[in-house]
C-alpha cells in the first residue's frame, strides 16, 4: 500500500506524483509551498498556512486554480485517504506545492503534460522530520552565523514561502562543515541584523522580554505568530526589534520556532554558551503552554519517535557529509 497524493484534483500514488522537466519549478525554482502539522491528528493553524500560501501566490502572480476553501477540503480529503497508513501515534505532515506549470516556450512542443499550474498535496508522517531532533530539547542548538546572508525583501521577498532556496542550503552546508554537532545556521540580513534560520524563526529573551527580529527580511512564521499568542496568554512582553549578534551572545535565553518541532532551545551561539548554556525558563514555559494548549507533549512525542529512528540521521537543517 502506498500513500496517495492529491495531484490536480485526483489521487495518484506518491511514486507517480511527478511534474515535467519543462515545468517552471525546475527551470526557475518557481514554486510556492506550505508545510503543516497536526496535533493528535488535528491540523494546527491550517487556515493560516493556506492564507500565507494564497498570499505567496498573489505575490508571484500565480493564479491557484482552486479556491482556498476547496484547498482546505482537498487537504482533509488527502488526510482521510492516507490515515490508514499512519500509526496511532503518528501526526500528519502536509506538504502543499504549487508550480506555475510548463514554461510557455515548451507548451506547444511538449506532449502529454497538462498545461497550467500544478497543485500537489502530499501527506507524510511528521516523525520523518523531527525524530533526529529529540536530543535538542535537552542539549539545545548551537546557532552559528554563516558567511551566507539572507536575501533581503528588497532583492527577493522572503515573506513568500518559495522553493528558490539555494541560499538556505548553502548556509546549511557551510555550518555542517564546522566543528561539533547540532550547528544550525542563523542568517544575518545585509545590514548585519539577525534575520532567521534556514527553516525557522529566531527569538531571544532578555530581562523578561521575548524579542524577535522585525518581520522584514524573514519568512513570517506561523509558529512565530503563535509565540505572540502564547506570550499574551502568559502575560509576558513580546516585541519585534532589530537584534545584533552581540545581543544574542548576551541574551538570557534563545530559541528557534518552526512548524514541525514548534520550539527548540538555542543554548549556544557561535560555539559559546548563552547564559548558563541550558534551556531557559521562559522557553520552557512557552513549550509547556503550547503543549497544554494542543493536548500533546510536544517534546515527549518527538522523543518517543526518536526511539525507533536511526540516531545518526541528520536533521533537515544539517547537510550529510
Ligand atoms: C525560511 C523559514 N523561516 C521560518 C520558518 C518557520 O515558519 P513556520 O513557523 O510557518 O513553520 C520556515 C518554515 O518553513 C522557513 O522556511
Amino acid at each position: 500500500m502506498e500513500r496517495l497524493v492529491w495531484w490536480n484534483g485526483e489521487f495518484v500514488k506518491e511514486s507517480e506524483a511527478k511534474i515535467s522537466i519543462y515545468d517552471s519549478a525546475l527551470m526557475f525554482g518557481d514554486m510556492i509551498f506550505e508545510m503543516t502539522r497536526s496535533f493528535n491528528k488535528k491540523q494546527f493553524k491550517l487556515r493560516e498556512h493556506l492564507e500565507r500560501l494564497y498570499q505567496s501566490a498573489k505575490h508571484i502572480h500565480l493564479d491557484i486554480p482552486i479556491t482556498i476553501d476547496e484547498m482546505e477540503q482537498a487537504v482533509y480529503d488527502t488526510i482521510e485517504a492516507n490515515e490508514h497508513l499512519f500509526g496511532d501515534d503518528d501526526e500528519h505532515r502536509i506538504m502543499i506545492d504549487i508550480s506555475r506549470g510548463l514554461l510557455g516556450i515548451y507548451e506547444a512542443n511538449v506532449r502529454g503534460v497538462k498545461p497550467g499550474p500544478n497543485v500537489i498535496i502530499a501527506d507524510f508522517p511528521l516523525r520523518w522530520t523531527v525524530s533526529a531532533m529529540a536530543h535538542l530539547f535537552d542539549s539545545g542548538i548551537n546557532a552559528v552565523i554563516p558567511s551566507q546572508r539572507n536575501i533581503p525583501a528588497d532583492l527577493l521577498e522572503p515573506k513568500v514561502k518559495n522553493r528558490s532556496r539555494i541560499h538556505y542550503l548553502m548556509a546549511n552546508i557551510e555550518v555542517s562543515k564546522m566543528k561539533g554537532k547540532d550547528n544550525w545556521a542563523l542568517l544575518l540580513d545585509p545590514d548585519g541584523y539577525i534575520s532567521e534560520g534556514t527553516d525557522d524563526n529566531f527569538f531571544i529573551v532578555k530581562d523578561g522580554v521575548i524579542i524577535t527580529p522585525e518581520g522584514r527580511n524573514i519568512l513570517r512564521g506561523i509558529s512565530r505568530d503563535y509565540i505572540f499568542e502564547l506570550a499574551d496568554q502568559l502575560d509576558i512582553p513580546c516585541v519585534e526589534r532589530n537584534i545584533e549578534p552581540y545581543d544574542v551572545m548576551f541574551a538570557d535565553e534563545a530559541f528557534m520556532t518552526a512548524t514541525p518541532f514548534c520550539i527548540l532551545p538555542v543554548t549556544r551561539f557561535n560555539h559559546n554558551p548563552i547564559a548558563d548554556g541550558k534551556m531557559g525558563e521562559i522557553t520552557n514555559l512557552l513549550l509547556d503552554t503550547w503543549s497544554d494548549n494542543v493536548g500533546v507533549d510536544i517534546a515527549g512525542q518527538i522523543k518517543s519517535y526518536a526511539k525507533d529512528a536511526d540516531s545518526n540521521s541528520p536533521t533537515p537543517y544539517e547537510f550529510k557529509k
